[in-house]
């Protein structure tokens, strides 16, 4: 994608050299969410990183979701360590299609959570931290 957003052929394959896409089918821009008590700890996002095997399946590898579910990476929730427990652990999401995983301690929700924070704030391994694994 070139600086002003707009993809040509080479990128995308679908439009002709040069020509502009209209704007309305341009994915919409993902943003992480604020999250200024953000610190990162490259050992724990790894643990997290591990467990996340649990999330995958829906909110896909790496955290890049797939559509399945919503990507974490620009979700408020994990931003809020109570409303992520009570979304993953307590099941407050359950009815919707999230379930709960009472069976994480709440340390390893934890984990998981600052994973999930440092995918939305180091997407490319900025830190050197091994958060993304092939399978
Ligand atoms: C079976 C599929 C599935 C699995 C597995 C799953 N989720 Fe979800 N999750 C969902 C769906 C669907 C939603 C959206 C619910 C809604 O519409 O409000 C969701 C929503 C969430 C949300 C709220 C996001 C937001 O912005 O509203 C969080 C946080 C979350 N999941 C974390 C996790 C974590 C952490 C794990 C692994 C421990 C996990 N999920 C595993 C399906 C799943």
């Amino acid at each position: 994608m070139h600086d002003d957003g707009v993809f040509t052929r080479h990128e995308s394959g679908v439009d002709a050299p040069g020509l502009k896409r209209p704007h309305a089918i341009l994915p919409e821009p993902h943003v992480a969410p604020a999250d200024p008590d953000f610190k990162a700890d490259p050992a724990r996002a790894q643990t997290g990183a591990k467990l996340f095997v649990n999330c995958m399946l829906c909110h896909g590898q790496n955290a890049v979701a797939a559509g399945a579910a919503p990507d974490l990476r620009f979700s408020g929730v994990p931003a809020d360590a109570m409303a992520f427990a009570q979304v993953v652990r307590d099941g407050a999401l359950l009815p919707r299609g999230m379930p709960k995983f009472d069976d994480l301690t709440p340390a390893q929700v934890e984990d998981i959570r600052f994973y999930v924070r440092t995918r939305s704030h180091e997407p490319e391994d900025a830190v050197g931290v091994k958060t993304k694994f092939e399978f």
